[in-house]
């Protein structure tokens, strides 16, 4: 506030003047707007499919919801040293005519190269290069126009309009949306990697969930060479998808047939293995459940699940429990999934009380014999989804018995079915079937 006016010298004659931008609303009554988008008639709006980018890769095509959609934004998730920028370069290299940007905040171009040189690809048009400038980024992309681009990691770029260092919340946010609005505007798609820690509460990806179109993530255990490429999120697809992956020296393989990978080869006469037909996404797959049951021998028992919900494995065993008599108080029960897989399908909760109940009795299920089914609270078996799939899954793969949920019966056509079909409606029943 300014008493005495400098120039005339009266005091008290300021007045306060309010600047303030002409409200949206003023703006639209009077007519004079700037507006760049006007709301249409659903009718009017030309839709069709989107054309989508085959990225020779099937794995990921079905994941992404049948290829990579044009001016889309897509993030790869996933811990660090899992995959995630082989994958890209694999699958960036195999492409054929396409013109790439990789830039690559992380890795030397020598770096590249050698990893390059790992995979199996023909030549392609993939440019390179060692970039952490928001700004010279773009620049890189105006200079070479590519049709896709792929930023490794968003977690080493920084755009100098913000104070502050590469990897914090306000760059990747502030990074992520000037991407999103380069790729809507040109129709060019950004693959954006970031990396999680287990918890995924690292900041980044996180953060940046709400702003892309795609989420997907790479999981695995890095002690198996299997990797699981899931949907996370997808506004052009469906998120219950999943591609496999074999980790390999010259790069990553694609695992079409997931079942003959997944189950071990020989577990013939071995307790606690039992054999679920699960499904994710819409493929149906054979894996292998195994448990390990022994006495409790101080205090507390032990429980520990690999794979499978710690929780739900814990309600699996009370229904025990309380259906077939297992002293649970005293016993320890270690739970895996083979494969270093997650699994989230309730289907396979037969086949986890099967391998426990097998290793308390240390009694082998039947080799050739596999299984689906929910099991609920009373120890009832409910049905599940896709029968028809997980049956025919079963018999590809040589199941001469399944057992499924009574209820799925219904309506089943059994026309083409060989395998033998065993329906069952209770936890004891099953229990008798497997153990006599
Ligand atoms: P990488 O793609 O660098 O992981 P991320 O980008 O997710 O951090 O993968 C690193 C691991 O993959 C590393 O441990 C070596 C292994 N690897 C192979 O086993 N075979 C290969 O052909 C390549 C290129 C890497
Ligand atoms: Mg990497």
């Amino acid at each position: 506030m300014v008493g005495k006016c400098p120039s005339c010298g009266a005091w008290n004659s300021y007045v306060e003047q309010v600047v303030r931008k002409e409200s949206a609303v003023k703006q639209a009554i009077s007519g004079s707007n700037g507006m760049k988008s006007k709301p249409m008639i659903l009718s009017d709006i030309i839709g069709g499919e989107e054309r989508r980018i085959d990225m020779r890769d099937d794995e990921l095509n079905r994941v992404l919801g049948g290829g990579l959609v044009p001016g889309s934004l897509v993030l790869l998730g996933g811990e660090p040293g899992i995959g995630k920028s082989t994958l890209i370069l694999q699958t960036v290299l195999r492409l054929p005519d396409k013109k790439v940007l990789y830039v690559s905040g992380e890795e030397s171009a020598q770096q590249l190269k050698l990893r390059a040189d790992r995979i199996k690809h023909n030549s392609s048009d993939c440019m390179i290069v060692c970039e952490t400038s928001m700004e010279e980024i773009f620049t890189h992309i105006k200079n070479t126009s590519p049709d896709i681009v792929v930023i490794d990691s968003i977690q080493t770029i920084s755009t100098e309009g913000i104070d502050s260092s590469p990897g914090s919340i306000v760059q990747i946010r502030e990074c992520s949306a000037s991407i999103l609005k380069f790729a809507k505007e040109s129709n060019i798609p950004v693959i954006l990697i970031g990396h999680i820690n287990k918890e995924g509460t690292i900041a980044g990806p996180k953060v940046l969930e709400h702003i892309v179109d795609t989420v997907i993530q790479f999981e695995g255990d890095q002690h198996y060479m299997y990797r699981i490429l899931r949907s996370i999120k997808n506004r052009f697809g469906s998120t219950s998808e999943l591609g496999i992956y074999e980790m390999r020296q010259d790069g990553l393989r694609q695992v079409s047939n997931p079942s003959e990978l997944l189950l071990s080869q020989d577990h013939e006469g071995m307790s606690g293995v039992s054999i679920a037909c699960a499904v994710e996404g819409i493929r149906p797959f054979l894996i292998e459940t195994q448990a390990l049951v022994s006495t409790a021998a101080y205090g507390m028992p032990q429980r520990s699940s690999t794979g499978f919900d710690l929780r739900r494995m814990n309600m699996l065993l009370a229904v025990l429990e309380k259906r077939v008599g297992f002293k649970l108080a005293q016993k320890d029960v270690f739970l895996n999934i083979a494969g270093g897989l997650k699994v989230n399908d309730p289907a396979i909760d037969l086949s986890v009380i099967s391998a426990i109940l097998s290793s308390n009795m240390d009694s082998d299920i039947e080799s050739g014999l596999c299984m689906a089914g929910e099991v609920g609270l009373s120890g009832e078996i409910r049905p599940v989804n896709r029968i028809e799939q997980r049956i025919g899954e079963a018999q590809k793969l040589g199941f001469k018995q399944i057992l499924i949920p009574k209820h799925n019966l219904q309506g089943l056509d059994t026309k083409n079915i060989k395998i033998e079909i065993t329906p069952v409606k209770k936890v004891e029943e099953a229990f008798r079937i497997l153990f006599g």
